[in-house]
C-alpha cells in the first residue's frame, strides 16, 4: 500500500509541473494570447481543460514506470523470479470505466464548444473572400466595393463566404482562434464575432506555392463608428473611380495585383510599381527595357516572356487574361503611380 501512496503523490506532483511547464511555453492557458472572437473564449476553454488532463495522463505513465525501475531494480545477487500476481478486478474495472468516463465528458465539453463556436446568427454581414497566389481580396456586397484590407466592425458577426481562384489556401487569424480552408470550386463559410478593436493578420495556414509566407493581410477590427466612417471613404473612392485610373485601381485590388507589385516602392513578390512607368528595366539576362505600354502588357498576358532581374524564372505569376481596355485602365493607374 506504501507504494500506492508514494506513486500518487508523485502522480499529483509531476501533473503540476508537467502543467506548470507546458504554461510556461505558453501552451496551457490563454493568458498569454490576445481573445479577439466571441468563439475563441470557448475554444480556449477546452483547451484549457484538455491540457490539465493530458498533464494527468502523461504523470500517469511516465511516475509509476520511472517508479517501477528505480524501486523494484534487481537487487546485486538476487536471482529469484519475481512474485506470482494473477488479475486484479477492481483495477482492471477502474481502468476501463475512468477513462469511460472522462472521453464521454469530453465529447460532450467538445460538441458543446463545437455549438458555441458554429452559433448562427441571422442577421451577420456577409463579406466574400477572394484567395489566390499570393493575395487575399475582400469584396463588401452590400456596398459593393473591393479592399485589400478586412475591416470589421466589433461585436458583430460575419460570415466569410470564401473562394479560392487556384490552389487551396487556409483562412488563419491566430487572435481569433478559427481556421478554414479555402478550396478551389467550391465556397468555404468562416464566422466570426470579433470582440476586441485591434489590428490582426490573417496568414495562409496551407502550403500554396512559392510566396506562401507572404500570403498576409491587414484584419482590422473597428469601433462602430471607425467602421462606417471607413465604409463611407471606401464608397467614395469607388465612386470616383469612373477615370481611367481610378478603374485600373479598382482593377488592380480586385484582382490582388497589388498583394504583390508595391505601389510605394517597398519589396513584396513581384517588382513594385512605384516609379515603374518609363523606367528602364534590367531583365535576369542583364538586357535593359523601358517600362512602356507594350513592355507592361507584355508582362501581363505572358509574365514568363521577360523575367526582371532578381525576380524568379519562371515567373510565379499567372498569366492574366485582360482586356485591351482593362489593361490601358491599369497602365493609367500605374502612370500614376510616382
Ligand atoms: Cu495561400 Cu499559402
Amino acid at each position: 500500500m506504501g507504494h500506492f501512496v508514494i506513486v500518487g503523490i508523485l502522480v499529483i506532483l509531476m501533473t503540476v509541473l508537467t502543467y506548470i511547464g507546458l504554461d510556461a511555453v505558453g501552451l496551457a492557458t490563454k493568458m498569454h494570447k490576445v481573445v479577439a472572437s466571441a468563439q475563441a473564449i470557448p475554444i480556449d476553454q477546452l483547451w484549457h481543460w484538455e491540457v490539465i488532463v493530458i498533464s494527468f495522463l502523461f504523470s500517469l505513465i511516465v511516475v509509476p514506470m520511472a517508479y517501477s525501475l528505480v524501486v523494484f531494480r534487481q537487487k546485486k545477487g538476487e536471482m529469484l523470479d519475481g512474485e506470482h500476481m494473477e488479475g486484479n478486478s477492481n483495477l482492471e474495472i477502474a481502468w476501463t470505466v475512468l477513462p469511460l468516463i472522462t472521453v464521454v465528458v469530453f465529447a460532450y465539453l467538445g460538441a458543446y464548444s463545437l455549438g458555441e463556436v458554429r452559433r448562427i446568427d441571422p442577421d451577420a454581414m456577409v463579406v466574400n473572400v477572394k484567395a489566390q497566389q499570393f493575395t487575399w481580396t475582400f469584396e463588401y456586397p452590400e456596398y459593393g466595393f473591393f479592399s485589400t484590407e478586412l475591416h470589421l466592425p466589433v461585436d458583430r458577426q460575419v460570415v466569410l463566404k470564401m473562394e479560392s481562384a487556384d490552389v487551396i489556401h487556409s483562412f488563419w487569424v491566430p487572435e481569433f482562434r478559427l481556421k478554414q480552408d479555402v478550396v478551389p470550386g467550391r465556397v468555404t463559410e468562416y464566422r466570426v464575432t470579433p470582440i476586441l478593436e485591434g489590428r490582426y493578420k490573417v496568414r495562409c495556414a496551407e502550403l500554396c506555392g512559392t510566396s506562401h509566407a507572404y500570403m498576409e493581410s491587414a484584419v482590422i477590427v473597428d469601433s462602430p463608428e471607425a467602421y462606417t466612417t471607413w465604409v463611407t471613404e471606401q464608397i467614395k473612392i469607388a465612386a470616383e473611380s469612373q477615370t481611367p485610373e481610378g478603374q485600373g485601381k479598382l482593377l488592380a485590388t480586385k484582382n490582388g495585383c497589388v498583394g504583390c507589385h508595391s505601389i510605394d516602392g517597398s519589396p513584396l513578390t513581384g517588382p513594385t510599381w512605384f516609379g515603374l512607368f518609363g523606367s528602364t528595366v534590367t531583365l535576369a539576362d542583364g538586357s535593359t527595357v523601358t517600362a512602356d505600354e507594350a513592355f507592361i502588357t507584355e508582362s501581363i498576358l505572358d509574365p514568363n516572356a521577360t523575367i526582371v532581374e532578381g525576380f524568379p524564372s519562371p515567373s510565379v505569376m499567372p498569366p492574366y487574361a485582360l482586356t485591351d481596355e482593362e489593361i490601358a485602365n491599369l497602365i493609367a493607374y500605374i502612370k500614376t503611380l510616382k
